[in-house]
C-alpha cells in the first residue's frame, strides 16, 4: 500500500483523535480537560450537522462580527452567550445554593460599577421623568431569617421606554442605577420607575442571528440586583413584574418563578409612598432577599 492510499483511509474519528492527542502534553490539567472536551464536542457538532464549507465560513464571519461589535460599553459575546442560554446554564452550574437562598440569574451586559449611593427611598430613576414611580421594599436576611444590616444593594434597570443608560446619548452618563444599604433590621427601600419589557440590542450580529432564526429579542420587565455583605455569597439576580409580557419566552432564559413579584398599583396614598415623598399613582413591590453563607 502506498503512502497516499494510507492517508485516504484516515477517518473523521482519526482526525478528532489526533487533535485530542495533541493536547495530551498540556501541563495545566484543567486547561487540558477543557480543550479536549471542547474539541470533542465541536467535532461531534460538525459531524452531526454535516457542516458545509460555506456554513463553516459563515460561522467564522459571524464570530468575527461579534468580536468587532464589542466596545467598552458593548459586550456582544456576553449577549451571544445569553441568547444561547449558556450564561444561565453556567449560572446554574455554579450557584447550587441552599434551598432557602434567593435564586440567582444572569448578570447581563448592562452592569456598570460606580453607581451613586442613595438613602432609603432615594430616586435612582431621575432620568426617567415619564416613568411611573415604583417602590421596592423588603428585607435582606441570612438563610435562618436573621436580618443582615449594612448589606449593599447595587440596582440597575432600563427606563420605562426600555433603554439602559449606555444606550442613551453618548452612553457615558450613569442613570437608572443606585446603591442602597439595609438598615439595622435588614430593611431596604428602592425608588425607581416601573420597568417595561424591552429588546436586547438587535443592531449587531446577535440581533441578526435572532432574526435569521425567527426568535424575538424581548426580555420581560425587571430590576437587577447585586447584593453583597461580608461573610455571604454575592447575590446577582433580578425581580420580574409578574403581570408583564414575555415571562414565558425571555430571550435570555433568565426568568425563575421565585423571582416573579406582584407590582401593585396604588391609586391612593399609603405609608410607603408618604415615606418616599411621592404621591399616587405609583406601584409598590415587596421582595425579601436571602443570602447564603460564603
Ligand atoms: C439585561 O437584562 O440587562 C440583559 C441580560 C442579558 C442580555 C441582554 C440584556
Ligand atoms: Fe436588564
Amino acid at each position: 500500500m502506498t503512502m497516499t492510499a494510507e492517508k485516504r483511509v484516515k477517518t473523521e474519528e482519526d482526525i478528532t483523535d489526533e487533535v485530542l492527542r495533541r493536547f495530551d502534553v498540556t501541563k495545566d490539567a484543567r486547561l487540558r480537560e477543557i480543550m479536549q472536551s471542547l474539541v470533542k464536542h465541536l467535532h461531534a457538532f460538525a459531524r452531526e450537522v454535516q457542516l458545509t464549507d460555506k456554513e463553516w465560513f459563515a460561522g467564522i464571519e459571524f464570530l468575527t462580527a461579534v468580536g468587532q461589535q464589542c466596545t467598552d460599553n458593548r459586550q456582544e459575546f456576553i449577549l451571544l452567550s445569553d441568547t444561547l442560554g449558556l450564561s444561565i446554564l453556567v449560572d446554574k452550574i455554579n450557584h447550587q445554593i441552599p434551598g432557602s437562598a434567593t435564586e440567582t440569574t444572569v448578570l447581563g451586559p448592562f452592569y456598570r460599577p460606580g453607581s451613586q449611593e442613595l438613602p432609603p427611598g432615594g430616586n435612582m430613576a431621575e432620568i426617567d421623568a415619564k416613568g411611573t414611580p415604583l417602590l421596592i421594599t423588603g428585607r435582606v436576611t441570612d438563610v435562618a431569617g436573621q436580618p443582615i444590616a449594612g448589606a449593599v444593594l447595587d440596582c440597575w434597570q432600563a427606563t420605562s421606554e426600555g433603554f439602559y443608560d449606555s444606550q442613551l446619548g453618548d452612553g457615558e452618563a450613569l442613570g437608572m442605577r443606585g446603591v442602597y444599604r439595609t438598615d439595622a433590621d435588614g430593611r431596604y427601600l428602592v425608588r425607581t420607575t416601573r420597568p417595561k419589557w424591552y429588546p436586547v440590542p438587535t443592531d449587531g450580529p446577535v440581533g441578526a442571528m435572532l432574526r435569521a432564526t425567527d426568535r424575538h429579542p424581548y426580555r420581560p420587565g425587571h430590576v437587577h440586583f447585586m447584593i453583597t455583605a461580608p461573610g455571604y455569597h454575592p447575590l446577582v439576580t433580578h425581580i420580574f413584574d409578574k403581570s408583564g409580557e414575555y415571562l414565558d419566552s425571555d430571550t435570555v432564559f433568565a426568568v425563575k418563578d421565585s423571582l416573579k413579584v406582584d407590582f401593585v398599583e396604588r391609586s391612593t396614598q399609603e405609608a410607603l409612598g408618604a415615606r418616599a415623598g411621592i404621591t399616587p399613582p405609583y406601584f409598590t413591590a415587596e421582595f425579601d432577599f436571602t443570602l447564603s453563607p460564603a
